[in-house]
Order: C-alpha cells, then structure tokens, then sequence
C-alpha cells in the first residue's frame, strides 16, 4: 500500500465535496484549523477503542444516536441537554433488558456537513449550489446563503466545541449520575403512553443500585458515572484534514475532532478519497453498509481499514432497509466470518427506511425501522453472530417527523412539529419506545441462551 498522510487523500477522487469559489480563503481556514486546540484527547479515543473491541465480543453494547444533521442556530443549552437525557434514558433501559454495559455515542459535536444527490438545486428557474450543511452553507435559498463559505469551516469547530464543553460539564456536574435519573426526566414525559413502563424500570435499577452499594459498604464507583463520546459523518475532508494530528508518547496519527468518525454510504469507494484517508488514522472508525455492497467489496474495504485486524477498530453499521435486510445481511455475516474479520456489527434502522408521504413529505415508519432492528437481531443470532449496537437518528424534543410509535402518529399529524433539515428523527417517545422493545428482545435472548448454559457478564 502507498504511503499514507493527512492530505494523500487529494490524490484520490473526492465525492461530496463542497465547490468552493475561494480556494486561498479555504486554505486560510485550514491552516487556521490545524492550529486550534483539539476536541478530544487520543487517551478517550484509545479507551473507546477498548470497549468497542469488547462490543464485538460481546461484552458492551453501543448506542449511537442523535441528529441527522446538527445546526448551528440549534447550538443551545436545551437542545443539547434533551439529546443527553434521551440517550440517557434509552441507555439505561438498554442495560437493564441487555445486561450489558452501553456505551453511549452521541451524533453531535460536529454533525454538521452532508451528503447530497446534485451539487446544484433550482427552483423556479434559479439554480443555486445545494444545502451541504452549515458546515458549508445556510439551508435558506438565497444566493447569499447559499454560498459555500468555508469560514463556516471555523464557526462548525467552535460550536461543535461549545457542544462538547457543555456535554463534558454536565456529566462530570453529575447529570448523569445512576443515582438521579430523575434529572434525565423531560417535561412531556410524564403524558407518554410508555412512562408506566419507563418508571418502573428506574425503580428497578435504583433499588439493585441500592442493594450492591449496601453489599458493598459504598458507592459503586465505576458504574455510577457514565461518559459521552462524539461522533459524526467524516465527509468534509478538508476539514478532518486540518484535525488530524500526532499526539506526544503514542504513534500514528488520530482525528481529535470526534472520537468516531464515520464514513457515509456515497463515500465508501475503496479508491476514493474517504477510504484513503481513513486508512490512515487511528480512531475507532465506523462505515455504513448498505444494500449496494457485495461481500467481495466488503472483505476489500475491512482489509483496507483494519489491515491489522485489531478489535474495536472498524464498526459495520449495516442500513439495508426493513424489505431488504433479510437477502442482504447474512451473506456479509458469512463472508466476514470466514475471512476472520474483526468487526462490531451495529443497525443502522433509519436511513433504509426514508418514505415521502403523498404530499412529498419525508418519513420513516416506526414500525418499519422496529421491524428491520428486531431482523437484525434474529439474523445476527442465527448465524451465530452478535449484533453489538444501534444507529439512531433522533432528538429529545418532540417533534413528528416519524410515524407511528404508540401515540399513531399518522401522515396528517406530521406537519404539527416537523422540523427536521435533512432526514427525520424519532422524537422522544418513540426513541424511548424503540429502546423499550429492544431491551425486552435482548432480554428473551439473554433468557434463551441462559437455558443453554451459563453466560457471564
Ligand atoms: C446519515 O447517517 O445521515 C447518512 C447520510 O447515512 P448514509 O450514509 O447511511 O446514507
Ligand atoms: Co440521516
């Protein structure tokens, strides 16, 4: 393999990336960035690293979650704090029906660039480049906010270290102490048809937290604080270009903007320029699959991101859509198994599932994004192996952008708070819902396997 730095990737094609009038201004702004403090530090990413090499054992569980794309004008105290609570809660229900620990990613800090069909849109007759994400552009279509600024480039790393700032401050504030989960609690929560069930749960936890502490003649040190780690889309290669460093007393290089960068499905060429530069960094890294993806170029892309075949390096997050994961996903089972691949197989449930209702309104169907995450559960079981997380794209506000979920929410109801700028989110409910019915899934599972013989935790 050819020599690998920070900017080989420009010897590659590079899809989706923004057209940029004023290239000296971009390279103004990248020099700028690669000057600035880092996001997050090599030792959080090496300790991520190790759980999720453990997720693929078996042994943890990863919930990733959060916007489909983040903006700037959302940078704010709730937003932030109702994201936290949500993955929270679901993590907390997830441990309990799962027995295992969950490691919580969120999609935030740095969301913030996305993939799009045409570089250009146009509308009554004027064309104008297409929304490419507030790291690029403003959604508005004027030309003036259109433009694709690359100072946007500078005020994306700020807000995305605003974010974490206050993500890191309310956890070790103990926010997200075990003890408190009342603090977790969301104003409309005590209305949804799953808080009886929700309630119950924490009582539950609270008293077997309780009981090990009284056991124990102590706090349970470790297990009552929990950690955040970020993530999002590695698309703008410039901009993780300027993040990618070396760290004192470790080798190679790590992106210190996010703890885990992923690649997107349009950019998983093994040629591109995406893959070229994520061979090359350290972190943790995820790539989505989806129905597109042979096993041959399966096995190709793992031998090119984990040459080393090391766990917890390399997260397959498999998006194929409810009709279509039952044809697609056992064949890449079967070929990463034989080639004795190391990877974290995680469910992406959304982004296969996006509908237009009849009046061109995008959607997903919760029942469609259940159904595929419960396939992915049987599927990984029966073929003996292990699916260790889910992808989701929600928000802890309640917003109806998704259908269904215990309130029926129905194709009318949909306009009432439909805010999304990409892609729709499960609101908080039917987050919490989801996380509900998974928990009871993983728990027959764990039930089943007990009547097989012992399972340790
Ligand atoms: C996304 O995660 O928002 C996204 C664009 O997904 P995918 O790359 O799987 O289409
Ligand atoms: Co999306």
């Amino acid at each position: 393999m050819t020599h690998w730095t920070p900017s080989s990737w420009r010897n590659r094609e590079a899809k989706q990336q923004p057209i940029y009038q004023d290239q000296e201004a971009l390279d103004r702004v990248v020099e700028q960035l690669s000057k600035l403090p880092p996001l997050v530090t090599s030792w959080e990413i090496e300790t991520l690293k190790s759980q999720l090499a453990e997720a693929s054992e078996g042994r943890r569980f990863l919930l990733q979650g959060g916007d489909c794309a983040e903006v700037f004008c959302e940078c704010e105290s709730p937003v932030i704090a109702n994201k936290l609570k949500i993955l929270l809660q679901m993590s907390l229900v997830l441990v309990h029906g799962g027995k295992r620990r969950v490691i919580r990613v969120g999609r935030f800090a740095g969301q913030y660039a996305k993939p799009r069909s045409d570089d250009y849109e146009t509308r009554d007759g004027t064309t104008l480049p297409s929304y490419r994400g507030d790291l690029v552009n403003d959604i508005d279509f004027t030309e003036s906010n259109r433009y694709n600024d690359p100072e946007r480039l500078l005020r994306g790393y700020e807000r995305a270290a605003l974010t974490l700032n206050f993500v890191r401050s309310l956890v070790d504030g103990g926010f997200a102490d075990l003890h408190h989960p009342e603090y977790w609690d969301l104003d409309f929560v005590r209305h949804s048809p799953r808080s009886t069930d929700y309630q119950k749960l924490v009582e539950g936890i609270g008293d077997s937290l309780r009981f090990m502490e009284t056991l124990a003649g102590r706090q349970v040190g470790e297990i009552n604080r929990v950690d955040f780690f970020s993530s999002h889309e590695g698309l703008h290669l410039p901009y993780e270009q300027a993040q990618t460093r070396r760290v004192p007393h470790r080798s190679g290089w790590y992106n210190l903007a996010a703890h885990f960068p992923w690649i997107g499905m349009r950019t998983t060429d093994p040629g591109g320029a995406h893959v070229e530069y994520f061979r090359g960094i350290t972190n943790p890294i995820g790539m989505k699959v989806g129905a597109a993806m042979s096993p041959e170029l399966l096995i190709e892309l793992i031998s090119r991101l984990n040459p080393l075949n090391e766990a917890g390096r390399l997260t397959l997050i498999h998006r194929f859509g409810v009709d279509q994961i039952a044809t697609h996903l056992p064949p890449l089972i079967d070929a990463v198994r034989r080639e004795g691949k190391k990877v974290l197989w995680c469910c992406d449930p959304m982004h296969g599932n996006t509908i237009r209702t009849e009046v061109g309104l995008k959607t997903r169907r919760f029942d469609h994004i259940l159904s595929e995450l419960e396939q992915a559960f049987d599927i990984h079981s029966e073929a003996g192996s292990y699916l260790g997380g889910v992808h989701i794209e929600l928000t802890g506000d309640n917003v109806t952008e998704c259908t269904g979920g215990a309130r029926g929410l129905s194709d009318q109801g949909l306009t009432e708070s439909y805010k999304t700028f990409v892609d729709p989110r499960l609101n908080y409910e039917q987050a919490l819902e989801l996380a509900l019915r998974v928990a009871q899934r993983m728990n027959r599972m764990i039930d089943a396997a007990a009547l097989e013989g012992p399972m340790v935790f």
